[in-house]
């Protein structure tokens, strides 16, 4: 009965770009409501990873359940897409419209087609979006357009999207490397709370070590398309990100 606690179960994935070898024969078992920080070199197979988790990229060997379920078995993308939220790190926001309908989209894929329309004339559910957007910080600019907003601001957009949205599991790929040190600490501060409030599981890819340690309940290191280790945060140490960092070694 245990694995009804897993949200992700990975056996022996693999996953092979012409000859380069992305995921080599990885395992492993994330449970609802973790909060994940994955780390490691640039080409280690962090992307990969979300991509195959986010069930976008399918991998050439291995098994991969979601909440229990082949992931094969998720042929309907609209149920899938109710299940996992994706931040990307170029917030993906639609620049013109004005941020309630930004937030509002996270409504799509439970509202079909005709009413996503009538929302761009006049947005449905507005309510949903005030309180998403005060969650955030954001009630002022509610009618601003959204491109007219900081970085920061539109990655808060973002996240007030998810809110409405309400994923089970949020997928992140470096969501703050965009932005300035200080706004990027102040978004994953927010992010972390608002996932453990909604009692969501958060995977995301983070440069900053130190932020994962921060933030984070567990870091999984990845080297050479290999989990290098796997850890509760606070058990990380600074000769084990050495080791993980230390290019000369990777030969
Ligand atoms: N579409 C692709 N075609 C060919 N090779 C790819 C493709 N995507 C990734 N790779 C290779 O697979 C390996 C893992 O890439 P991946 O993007 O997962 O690394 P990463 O850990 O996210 O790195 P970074 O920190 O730089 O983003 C790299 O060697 C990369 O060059
Ligand atoms: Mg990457």
């Amino acid at each position: 009965m245990q694995q009804l606690n897993n949200i992700f179960e990975l056996n022996n994935i693999s996953k092979v770009y012409e000859r380069k070898i992305a995921i080599s024969s990885l395992s492993l078992t994330i449970k609802k409501g973790e909060l994940v920080a994955l780390i490691g070199p640039s080409g280690a197979g962090k992307t990969t990873l979300l991509n195959i988790l986010a069930n976008v990229l399918k991998s050439e060997s291995g098994q991969l359940l979601i909440s229990g379920v082949l992931s094969d078995k998720y042929n309907s993308g609209k149920k899938l897409a109710k299940k996992i939220g994706i931040i990307r790190q170029q917030f993906d926001l639609v620049g013109q419209l004005p941020v309630v309908h930004n937030v509002l989209a996270g409504r799509l894929v439970e509202w079909g087609f005709l009413k996503s329309l009538l929302s761009l004339i006049f947005p449905q559910e507005k309510e949903l979006a005030k309180k998403a957007l005060d969650r955030v910080g954001l009630l002022d600019k509610i009618y601003e357009k959204t491109s007219n907003l900081s970085g920061g601001e539109q990655q808060r957009v973002a996240m007030a999207r998810l809110l409405v949205q309400k994923p089970e599991v949020i997928l992140a790929d470096e969501p703050v490397s965009a932005l300035d040190p200080a706004r990027a600490e102040d978004i994953l501060s927010m992010l972390t709370k608002l996932v453990r409030e909604e009692n969501e599981t958060l995977i995301t890819v983070l440069h900053s070590v130190e932020y994962a340690k921060k933030y984070f309940d567990r870091i999984i290191a990845m080297r050479e398309g290999k989990v290098y280790f796997d850890l509760p945060a606070e058990k990380v140490t600074d000769k084990l990100l050495s080791d993980l960092y230390d290019l000369k070694e990777l030969n």
